[in-house]
């Protein structure tokens, strides 16, 4: 179809839809399961009904994405896409190649999306020019979550190092406690790694290896010694660590039974979500060897091309609501994340909240800041599954580091 004639389609439907008084509804397809992520989608539900329009909730369960995605290709094949759906980075990216996304230029246009919008994150909302899905917020990866009450009992300061956090680790195993909350799911595997590339070599290795996936970055000492680090942490998880939930893992530092959570932000939506306060109950700082720097990345709506004139005007009515200012507040103050805009204030968030805006800020200004590997932002979803296999069948004691890195060398050429 020629661009002039989907405008006058899209005028033809919004002249349609003023006049018609159809139902309202999005049907949204998001991972948002947990207490503190059931929360947010609150937040966005109920403006949406605030503004007459309908909810019908498609929860798919597992951090990073990875499952929602396989749901979604599903309905897409089966003729019957959802109209909104939570997506991340390279998989916006991928679907828009494809011809599946509605154009949210006009809606852009009028509310100035270009302008609030930082560069990181337009570099994936829009495909070839053309605004593909509305960002509602950046969350960080490179976070540690702490029990202060813990912290103090055990005499442990905040570590500024990695051998003063594996110190601070040991002084709560000694102790009885778990020294690391952690959830055996790859992604949740896949989370924790991309801090140890970061922490051994810095973000010009991150770079080299997660982003340009060049074969001798992934196979390097340094590489090598990311794995090991990791091996490292194994030795300090508890025993029932397999498959458990991200969000369970953070119960355990929230009800004192663990010191540390290695995790991105959305962790801090289970803490406030449990009625803690930052820098009160708990703490967060960046991950040790990291805190220059930040791996991000940001949940948007991507809507799905739907023929349905009152669903298009639901998914024009989603985007504009996610976009708004006041709406990115409410949202990510109970997320976890910050806001996508670049023009909201600060005040209304926490210790941990204004720390991430400035870090965020301060690393988008000095280069420091690159897209997650485990959250979608770095490579393509074939190469990420390709990582996660590697580093998960590695904490687990397939391969020990040297072998690891060797394979990551390999699943990554295979999966380019
Ligand atoms: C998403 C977050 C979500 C987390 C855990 C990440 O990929 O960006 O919004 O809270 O997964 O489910």
């Amino acid at each position: 179809m020629t661009m002039l004639k989907k405008l006058h389609m899209t005028a033809a439907v919004l002249a349609l839809s003023t006049t018609t008084v159809a139902a309202q509804e999005v049907e949204v397809l998001h991972w948002w399961t947990s207490g503190g992520e059931a929360a947010a989608v609150g937040t966005l539900r109920d403006a949406l009904s605030d503004g007459g329009v309908g909810w019908v909730d498609m929860p798919v369960a597992g951090g990073g994405g990875s499952d929602a995605m396989t749901v979604l290709r599903a309905r897409v094949t089966a003729g019957d896409p959802p109209t909104a759906v939570q997506m991340l980075g390279f998989s916006i990216q991928d679907w828009a190649a494809e011809g599946a996304l509605a154009n949210l230029n006009d809606l852009a246009a009028e509310q100035g999306w270009a302008d609030v919008v930082p560069e990181a994150l337009q570099r994936f909302s829009t495909y070839e020019g053309n605004w593909v899905a509305a960002p509602v917020n950046v969350h960080s990866t490179n976070w540690v979550w702490a029990n202060t009450a813990l912290m103090e009992e055990l005499g442990v300061e905040q570590p500024g190092s990695w051998d003063e956090f594996v110190s601070a680790m040991q002084a709560a195993q000694d102790a009885g406690y778990t020294a690391l909350a952690h959830g055996g799911q790859a992604w949740q595997d896949a989370t924790v790694f991309e801090s140890m590339v970061m922490g051994v070599g810095g973000p010009e290795f991150y770079q080299a290896s997660m982003v340009d996936l060049d074969p001798e970055a992934l196979g390097s000492d340094m590489m090598v010694e990311a794995f090991q680090r990791m091996e490292t942490l194994r030795g300090f998880v508890d025993d029932n660590f397999s498959g458990r939930d991200w969000n369970l893992a953070s119960a355990m530092v929230i009800n004192g039974d663990a010191l540390f959570q290695i995790m991105g932000d959305w962790a801090k939506g289970e803490f406030v979500n449990a009625g803690l306060t930052a820098g009160e109950e708990f703490t967060c700082f960046r991950v040790p060897g990291t805190q220059d720097t930040v791996t991000f990345n940001s949940d948007q709506f991507a809507m799905f091309n739907v023929s349905d004139p009152a669903a298009q005007e639901a998914q024009t009515a989603m985007a504009s609501a996610v976009m708004s200012p006041e709406f990115q507040i409410t949202f990510n103050l109970v997320k976890g994340s910050v806001p996508a805009r670049t023009d909201v204030s600060a005040d209304q968030f926490d210790m941990c909240g204004q720390m991430g805006m400035e870090q965020l800020a301060e690393a988008a200004a000095g280069g420091t800041l690159f897209g997650s590997m485990a959250h979608g932002h770095a490579n393509t979803p074939s190469v990420q599954n390709a990582m996660y296999d590697v580093i998960t069948a590695h904490f687990n004691g397939e391969y020990d580091a040297e072998t690891a890195a060797a394979e990551l060398v390999t699943a990554v050429e295979i999966a380019q």
